[in-house]
């Protein structure tokens, strides 16, 4: 199965002042950590990092001490999450029928959750890995007025991986473009083409580490690995 990881974002949030991907968490990078996993995930052949080229000496010397026995390419990001992954998905070997994407900021995903959707890519054009909310969500209004809560039992926060069929997914990538669609996953382009996505079973400790907050809590969940 082909994995192509998004890691070209600027860490703005994390307030850092490089790639967050290249911040320590539990003696590693974060990086490091989301290679780990797909090093360790048996259903993953092949690995695409989607980074921007001044991080990719710094990445090069990671991966150099990580010694991945799978092949890894670089290819150059967007300006957005959404066109990083479009870039992605340009850059795929000509056999990729079907392709996982795994933003690198999910560093604590197991290798068993990256195989569980490589498995049930096989079976259907698109899947997300999603959790059910805990919290009641509210839709609110720019003045900060709740409009509605939607009901809870439909609620399920979207994760990485994400799995699809490569041909579909170009086709709503370019679509997305014609359209100007912003999204903040691929689910959401396969959705608005009107193409069926499945949830997988997620992980709770799948976060994505965004936040100093967020760094605090991977290294708690690492420190038991
Ligand atoms: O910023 P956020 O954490 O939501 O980004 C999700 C993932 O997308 C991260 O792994 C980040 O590196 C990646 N990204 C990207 N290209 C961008 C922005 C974000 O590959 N232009």
């Amino acid at each position: 199965m082909y994995l192509l990881i998004p890691a070209a974002g600027s860490g703005k949030r994390m307030g850092a002042d490089r790639n967050k991907l290249l911040l320590q968490v539990s003696s590693k990078t974060l990086i490091a950590w989301t290679l780990l996993a797909a090093e360790a995930a048996s259903a993953i052949s092949w690995i695409g990092i989607i980074s921007q080229p001044h991080d990719w000496d710094d990445f090069k010397e990671i991966m150099a001490d990580l010694k991945l026995s799978k092949p890894v390419e670089f290819i150059p990001g967007g300006s957005t999450r959404q066109e990083s992954v479009y870039n992605g998905l340009l850059a795929l070997p000509e056999a990729a029928e079907q392709v996982l994407i795994h933003d690198g900021a999910r560093c604590l995903a197991t290798p068993d959750l990256l195989n569980a959707c490589a498995a049930a890519i096989r079976h259907c054009p698109g899947l997300i890995a999603a959790i059910p909310v805990k919290d009641t969500i509210k839709v609110v209004d720019e003045n900060g007025i709740i409009e509605s809560t939607p009901n809870r039992e439909q609620l399920w926060a979207a994760q990485t991986p994400q799995g699809f069929d490569v041909k579909l997914l170009k086709e709503c990538h370019a679509e997305g473009v014609r359209q100007g669609w912003e999204v903040t996953d691929d689910a959401a382009l396969f959705e608005r083409c009107g193409i069926e996505v499945r949830i997988v079973p997620g992980e709770e400790t799948n976060l994505k580490v965004t936040t100093p907050q967020d760094l605090a809590i991977a290294e708690f969940i690492l420190s038991d690995r």
